[in-house]
């Protein structure tokens, strides 16, 4: 049978619990909502990704670099930023429930169960008319999906502009309208919308030394508060990029969806300094590279579409989220922003410092323009998880689960197991490990029947199983993960075996 995938948020849930890759935070307190903490497979999974990201962006670009700043800042950072105006989200409050929402959500939901609808009738259409059926005619042509998809369009384009307005009373004038209900208490009694900021406030300091500042809720102000500090210490030339990987916080009201939104999160940004008028090429530049990375990690085309923002944050003048159909639905991923000279202007004018660049190619002094890529890590991680579960049943009827990650992300790249528990088989078993260890991350098992041990390095996403049974002496046999085949590889040629099997090749790109 056909390896399945159908996995469901709360098996993904489970399974990152049950096999220590995520645990809900402050569990033996009954856990907060919204924090999780990443178990020993979390970690390395996570690592892993981390040090592909960073590696696609400081070696394959001799232009970006790599910084680590603080996560408190001064103060007026986040007021040049806009975070402490504008970083809100409209809520909205449920009577009967008592439960809060994101309004923007709330009909976002709404517009996704009319999509919802359009693909019931795609589904069933497909049924009736068979090899036949041709998706976009059908599309153009259905009157009821028409009908669907323009009010979902007009819908969406209302939000839009209510959003960029802040037209907070018009979006409660939305909702009353779509007639939407609490999904708790089944009612429409509503409070009135209203701004959220979604900072984490704290204290620099004693209150009469320092005051009030923000755990940073991006990463991309450390970039532009040391864009002339890294320009000139590195003797960068535009365009050129710094990225920065580290912790985000933003007090999320709403909670769902596992780790897709957290409180405290990582985020892993890279800021393109550009010639003012060469953003256009640079954004598009951008959106294929990452596009690229994403696939070079082996994820499905399939489980990836871009979206265009409707409505641009203050700082953007084009922005493009790319999105993973999630085990909930296609949800922004990571976002490609053109981020004109926003930030670095808006820093210029509340620290009355310079931050302009010359340039010597064309004699003239600008504030740079600046592409931002801008993905969670967590999210990334999530996407991997809720992609790479599988089962299937085998030929005698048994069922396997395993963890289809790319090799280069596995947690474990290999387990060496003796055949059985025996001191000669236990002992050269060992010394093969141990022999790997250093140059791959390697499990020793010797518990239980063989077969055990294979599911247990499988529903991990260990690539491959190493044997050591009576005949070995200059060979061991290899167990792939995926299809179970096995090889036989001289014991001298095994770790060069492993690395070819488990590395990571750069999107291809020109
Ligand atoms: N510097 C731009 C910026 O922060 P954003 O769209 O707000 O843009 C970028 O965030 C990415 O950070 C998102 O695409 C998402 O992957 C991740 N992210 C944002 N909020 C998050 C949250 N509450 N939990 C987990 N990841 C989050």
């Amino acid at each position: 049978m056909a390896p399945s995938s159908s996995y469901t948020l709360k098996d993904v849930v489970a399974y990152a619990k049950a096999y220590g890759f995520v645990y809900p935070s402050s569990e033996i307190y009954d856990g907060v909502s919204a924090l999780y903490d990443y178990g020993p497979n979390g970690t390395e999974l996570k690592n892993n990704i981390r040090k592909y990201w960073w590696y696609a962006m400081t070696r394959m670009h001799p232009n970006i670099v790599g910084i680590d700043t603080s996560i408190l800042m001064h103060p007026t950072v986040w007021k040049a930023s806009g975070h402490k105006d504008a970083f809100n989200d409209p809520l909205i409050d449920n009577k009967d429930s008592k439960k809060r929402y994101r309004a923007d959500t709330l009909v976002e939901d709404y517009i996704s169960k009319i999509e919802g609808k359009i693909d019931k009738e795609i589904r069933k259409a497909k049924k009736r008319f068979g090899a036949d059926f041709d998706e976009d005619k059908y599309r153009a042509e259905s009157s009821v999906v028409q009908d669907y998809a323009s009010r979902s369009c007009a819908i969406t384009e209302r939000l839009g502009r209510l959003l960029e307005v802040e037209d907070l009373a018009g979006i409660k004038s939305l909702i009353d309208e779509l007639e939407i209900a609490c999904p708790v208490s089944g009612t429409k009694n509503w409070t009135e919308v209203r701004q959220f900021n979604l900072m984490f406030e704290t204290q620099l300091g004693s209150t009469s030394e320092g005051g009030k500042t923000y755990l940073r809720p991006e990463t991309a102000q450390g970039i532009f508060v040391n864009f002339l500090n890294v320009q000139k210490s590195q003797r960068c030339a535009i365009p050129f990029g710094i990225a920065q990987m580290g912790k985000s916080f933003r007090n999320e009201i709403i909670a769902r969806q596992f780790t897709f939104r957290m409180k405290e999160f990582e985020q892993m940004e890279m800021q393109f300094f550009v010639r003012p008028g060469a953003e256009m090429k640079w954004f598009e530049y951008w959106k294929d590279l990452r596009m690229a990375w994403h696939r070079s990690l082996g994820l499905k085309a399939s489980k990836y579409r871009w979206t265009d923002h409707i409505n641009l944050a203050h700082y953007a003048n084009a922005a493009s989220d790319i999105e993973f159909d999630f085990p909930f639905g296609f949800k922004e991923l990571e976002g490609i922003h053109s981020r004109t000279d926003f930030d670095l202007k808006s820093h210029e004018r509340h620290a009355k410092k310079k931050m302009h660049y010359f340039d010597p190619e064309t004699k003239t002094s600008y504030i740079p323009y600046v592409i931002e890529t801008s993905m969670g890590l967590d999210r990334m991680c999530l996407a991997v998880l809720s992609d790479g579960l599988r089962r299937e049943q085998l030929p005698d009827g048994s069922e396997r689960a395993y963890f289809r990650v790319h090799p280069a992300l596995a947690p474990y790249k290999v387990s060496v197991f003796p055949l059985l528990k025996k001191p000669e088989l236990q002992e050269k078993a060992l010394k093969i490990y141990q022999n790997l260890q250093w140059d791959h991350k390697a499990f020793y098992d010797d518990k239980d029947s063989i077969g055990k041990r294979y599911r247990r390095s499988d529903i991990i996403g260990t690539p491959m199983c190493v044997t050591v049974d009576f005949d070995t002496t200059d060979s061991v046999t290899v167990r792939h993960r995926d299809t179970m085949t096995q090889d036989v590889v001289s014991i001298s040629k095994l770790s060069r075996y492993i690395s070819e099997r488990t590395s990571w090749e750069p999107p291809k790109f020109s």
